[in-house]
């Protein structure tokens, strides 16, 4: 198999205009598991470059829609095609996020998933770690479980790793509560101070 990706912004407009009626089933399809956006979300994630698209020997496949804080890179709709799961499209789709994390110097990749769905295994399998949770915001609230992974990572091991917030922490039956400053502070990355930095990675933190 020949796996592509691409952002929608940069596509041919044959192309572009396809991969955004993708876009747009998406939640039509599977909404109960990525919650359902109005089209103008998707436009307006497109027009700001953050839509991207994963294709398979040229065919559509999945996509993903993620935004950017301070510290992190935030997955908001990850999607397959029902017929094209379990054979690492899913991963591809994750990887890159990844990569555009790195490259934006963001330490955490992170999102919240209902804690219902099959797709906590996918989070799991990938390395993401469980943080918290939350109610969701639909009429029948479900419980949403906070997964992030850290981008950063030395030979030794991860480099950075999520601040323990004991007091912010949802138990299993306390759900976690935002504070005003929103994900910034569980995203806060403290220095692991047993695994010695390179020059490299002091720079990166000092950032
Ligand atoms: C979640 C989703 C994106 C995963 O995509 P995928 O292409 O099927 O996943 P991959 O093939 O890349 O799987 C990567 C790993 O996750 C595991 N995994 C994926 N889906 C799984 C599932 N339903 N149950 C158990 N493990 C699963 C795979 O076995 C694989 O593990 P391995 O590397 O140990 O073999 C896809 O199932 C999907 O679009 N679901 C509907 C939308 C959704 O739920 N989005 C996420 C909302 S938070």
């Amino acid at each position: 198999m020949t796996l592509s990706i691409e952002h929608t912004r940069d596509m041919q407009p044959w192309m572009h205009d396809e991969t955004m009626l993708f876009a747009y089933d998406a939640c039509r399809i599977d909404g109960e598991c990525i919650g359902w956006l109005p089209r103008v979300a998707y436009d307006q994630a497109d027009q700001a470059g953050r839509l991207f698209a994963l294709r398979n020997n040229g065919d559509l496949v999945g996509i993903m829609l993620f935004g950017l804080n301070a510290h992190s890179i935030k997955c908001y709709q990850i999607w397959v095609r029902r017929d094209a799961r379990l054979i690492e499209h899913g991963q591809a789709l994750v990887e890159h996020a990844e990569k555009i994390g790195q490259k934006l110097h963001k330490q955490l990749l992170s999102l919240w998933c209902a804690e219902d769905l099959p797709a906590n295994h996918f989070w799991k399998s990938l390395g993401f770690r469980w943080q918290t949770w939350r109610w969701g915001s639909a009429k029948q609230p479900r419980r949403h479980a906070l997964w992030t992974r850290p981008l950063l990572r030395s030979r030794e091991g991860p480099l950075l790793h999520v601040a323990e917030h004991t007091t912010q922490r949802g138990s299993p039956t306390t759900p976690w509560a935002p504070k005003p400053s929103g994900l910034a502070n569980l995203a806060t990355p403290r220095l692991n101070s047993t695994i010695p930095l390179t020059q490299t990675e002091r720079v990166l933190l000092a950032r």
